[in-house]
């Protein structure tokens, strides 16, 4: 088969479709000829050499694929060959086939095509596992997202407003403010321009700033609000004012869904079956594709991604 290798740490011209040897499928494993795979953020710092895929996991970059089942280990029995089906992963989604362990496949959600597909595994399982299983988000209650128009904010704006919460969010301009409105957002704050801190109240914040956020984020929660940080985009270290937390009775945590052992990630996945399938099905969320690229072309996918004038997920498409 053929995949995309990183042939050295460096920008998107490092990433080259080459042969590459075929997976080896365990006894738990489900082999997927690909459809489609998306770009991550993450990718992007595989190929930069920051971020190792953790251990046994596949050397090729890809943390989601669609496509159709074409072999099972010998202990699988929730899916066969010829299943259309997604999956999450841990690396090696941008490669014609790719083994999973069973516990990461998902059936394709009603409406959506099987190339959609795989702008799902990641943003599903990330939004719904943070923002509600971690932060416990309730209807009623207010989330503020950073980035709304990233592939990871607009399933998070649009799930959020599906379970009855009142949306605030943060965009770098006015045209991805028009977008995210159009998913759902009630209030739009262009951080360029303004202070969040000042404006929003949230009771629960899905954060990918980090160190740069700690202090706004936690001036915006509410009493008893919660903070989930899921990206480290504005540094790792800053200082908290514990006082200020212990006041507002807040929590933080802070999360990655790559390195979860596969039955953390198998419990993610089934909670993400049973309760945001059938709100992609009802047609109240839907993948936000912003291009397909053929998959030989992935460099030009991270071309576009590292630009940043994307609304939603970029589809590597074969
Ligand atoms: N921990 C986990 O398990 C996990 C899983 C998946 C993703 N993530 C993280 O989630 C983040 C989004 O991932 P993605 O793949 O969806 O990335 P993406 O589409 O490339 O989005 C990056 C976003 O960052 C926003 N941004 C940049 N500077 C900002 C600032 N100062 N304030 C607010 N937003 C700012 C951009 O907003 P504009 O374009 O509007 O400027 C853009 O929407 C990444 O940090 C990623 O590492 C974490």
């Amino acid at each position: 088969m053929r995949a995309i290798e990183i042939a050295k740490p460096g920008g998107p011209e490092v990433l080259e479709w080459r042969e590459a040897p075929e997976p080896r499928v365990e006894r738990g494993d489900v082999l997927i000829d690909v459809t489609a795979s998306a770009v991550n953020r993450a990718d992007v710092l595989q190929r930069q050499g920051f971020y190792d895929p953790p251990p046994g996991a596949s050397p090729y970059p890809g943390l989601e694929v669609s496509g159709v089942v074409a072999e099972v280990g010998a202990d699988v029995e929730q899916f066969k060959p010829g299943d259309e089906v997604c999956a999450l992963l841990g690396g090696g989604g941008y490669a014609e086939r790719v083994a999973v362990p069973w516990q990461q496949v998902m059936p394709v959600p009603d409406r959506v095509s099987l190339r959609e597909a795989a702008a799902l595994p990641e943003v599903a399982c990330t939004v719904w596992s943070n923002v509600f299983m971690i932060g416990r988000l309730r209807r009623g209650e207010t989330l503020l997202v950073h980035g709304g128009a990233s592939g990871i904010g607009t399933f998070a704006v649009q799930l959020a407003k599906a379970l009855g919460s009142y949306v605030v969010t943060t965009v770098g301009s006015a045209a991805k403010g028009e977008r995210v409105r159009e998913l759902g957002a009630d209030e739009v704050i262009n951080y360029r321009e303004e202070d969040f801190a000042e404006k929003a109240h949230a009771d629960v914040i899905l954060d990918i700033m980090g160190a740069k956020y700690l202090a706004g984020n936690v001036r915006a929660l509410k009493t008893g609000g919660r903070l989930v940080i899921i990206g480290l985009q504005g540094g790792l270290k800053a200082e908290l004012n514990l006082g200020v937390l212990l006041g507002k009775r807040a929590a933080i945590h802070a999360t990655t869904l790559r390195a979860r052992p596969v039955d953390e990630k198998g419990v993610i996945v089934r909670s993400v079956v049973d309760n945001v399938w059938p709100l992609i099905g009802a047609g109240a969320v839907s993948p936000v594709v912003y291009a397909e690229v053929p998959m030989s072309e992935a460099a030009e996918a991270h071309r576009m991604l590292d630009s940043g004038e994307h609304v939603g997920k970029i589809l590597l498409v074969r």
